[in-house]
């Protein structure tokens, strides 16, 4: 049956690991895995509070490490090899612009994945052979599936440590990305943890962060709820007897549109992380630009962003528009997570909070003629039963609001198929005349997530890219 998880579309794995302390190899592991800093002590957390609330985080911090031993997350895999074939040459531009809009042309970033689980740290190191991948995660089940990975696709790129991300500044180096995903909000402390990542995030570096949302969670929080009143456990039993329950779920539940939608329902890793979990909370947007702020991090873009903003999709069409459009960005986004009201996680890009202004993609300087697009991998060009007047209809098949899709007239698709991954918009545009179409069209291009940009033009000689086009 179909089950549903905390987090939408995330890697798969499992084992358990020698934990012999510190520089002690993985059993099974080619090369040595180092383990920094093995805890079996409480991850200390609380910012000087009182005994009774440090003894409360030491409470959560072993009951999530004790969680993850026997629910390593996601489900183990034996193999990633179809995970690197996928991760060919355009898709991994386009991730770098995403991420690192610069420049995008390096592709040997020092990259840690905090909370690497089972394993995100092994694809990483898979699909950046060149970059030197560090995963920390304090499950040494998680750990060890990981190394396993290592062993199996040979991933010399790739070291791992038994290690919380409060503790990541004991590796004594910074890195230019970090990716920490569905780990934060299972901190006692997320400041704390989060603050910790900011220490060790390079200046100029960028950072992947996804925490849940709470408003389209609230079916998963009510059943988190009724399985705590049932005494509902994390035996394998326990599990198939909820799987079996949930498919009697009426279909009006909160939680039902996430049971039909959410891949990680499907297996018993993402069954017990998403409703037993001994400790998850969500974010709301308010309280996520607080948690950034506090942290010393500067929001830059959602990873998707048009789900977001005022200016696409239903959000447009609103008698609401133009009140939504006057506010400050995050008041708009704020007011979008409200109405759209499903949302389930918020998954971003940010960087330190000294990152250069100048640094950032917007269409509000004269740099943008300057930019190359890149097509995002999962679009779609549309060209049958169109609305009146359009030459095309773009779709990302990641959103998942459907009316999330971008009419483009002929002048427009013109425009758009010039689109090569190596010109700049001013060379696709050709004549000053086509000037203000393009600016118009490369906006919602990136606002609707069909674009990325590097926004250095040298960039457009990637090698990588050219080597591995059609
Ligand atoms: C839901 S899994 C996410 C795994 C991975 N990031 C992904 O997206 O597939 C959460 C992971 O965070 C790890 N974790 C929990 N608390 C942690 C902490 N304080 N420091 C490091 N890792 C932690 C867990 O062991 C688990 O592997």
């Amino acid at each position: 049956m179909e089950l549903v998880a905390g987090h939408g579309a995330l890697p798969p794995a499992s084992g358990s690991a020698s934990a012999t302390g510190a520089h002690a190899p993985v059993e099974g592991a080619r090369a040595p895995v180092r383990h920094v800093a093995v805890q079996h002590e409480p991850t200390h957390v609380g910012s000087a509070g009182d005994d009774a609330s440090q003894a409360e985080a030491d409470r959560i911090a072993q009951a999530v490490g004790a969680f993850y031993e026997r629910h390593p997350y996601p489900a183990p895999v034996d193999d990633l090899e179809r995970y690197r074939e996928f991760w060919d040459g355009p898709r991994r531009r386009a991730d770098a612009c995403l991420f690192h809009p610069v420049d995008p042309q390096r592709e040997d970033h020092s990259i840690l994945v905090a909370g690497c689980g089972t394993s995100q740290a092994a694809k990483y190191a898979l699909r950046w052979p060149r970059a030197q991948v560090t995963g920390i995660d304090v499950s040494q089940a998680s750990i060890a599936a990981t190394a396993r990975l290592k062993n199996r696709h040979g991933l010399d790129n790739l070291e791992l440590h038994q290690l919380s991300v409060e503790r990541v500044a004991e590796l004594g180096r910074t890195f230019e990305h970090i990716a920490c995903t569905g780990v934060l909000h299972h901190l006692p402390d997320p400041d704390r943890g989060l603050r910790a990542l900011r220490d060790v995030l390079a200046p100029g570096g960028a950072l992947h962060l996804m925490v849940y949302a709470p408003h389209g969670r609230h079916g998963v929080y009510m059943l988190q709820d009724y399985c705590r009143r049932l005494g509902i456990g994390t035996t394998r039993d326990d599990i198939r007897e909820l799987a079996a329950a949930l498919g009697l779920l009426p279909a009006g539940h909160p939680l039902a549109p996430l049971l039909r939608s959410v891949r990680d329902f499907q297996d018993e890793a993402g069954l017990a992380d998403a409703l037993l979990h001994p400790n998850d909370r969500a974010y709301s947007v308010p309280e996520l630009f607080e948690l950034l702020a506090t942290a010393g991090l500067a929001f830059a873009r959602w990873l998707r962003q048009a789900a977001y903003l005022p200016r696409c999709g239903l959000l447009a069409a609103s008698p609401h528009h133009a009140r939504m459009a006057e506010l400050p960005p995050e008041e708009q986004y704020a007011a979008a997570e409200l109405f759209r009201g499903s949302m389930v996680e918020h998954s971003l890009v940010a960087h330190r909070d000294d990152y250069p202004r100048a640094a950032r993609v917007t269409f509000d300087s004269e740099a943008w003629p300057t930019y190359v697009p890149v097509r995002l991998p999962g679009t779609i060009v549309v060209q049958e039963r169109l609305p009146e007047g359009a030459a095309a209809v773009l779709i990302n098949r990641a959103h998942t609001f459907t009316d999330l899709y971008l009419p483009i007239d002929a002048e427009q698709k013109a425009l758009f198929d010039r689109i090569d991954g190596t010109r700049t918009i001013a060379a696709i545009a050709g004549s000053d005349a086509s000037r203000s179409t393009a600016r118009n069209l490369f906006q919602q291009l990136w606002d609707y997530d069909q674009v990325v940009f590097a926004t250095d033009a040298q960039a457009s000689s990637h090698d990588t890219y050219r080597r591995d086009r059609p």
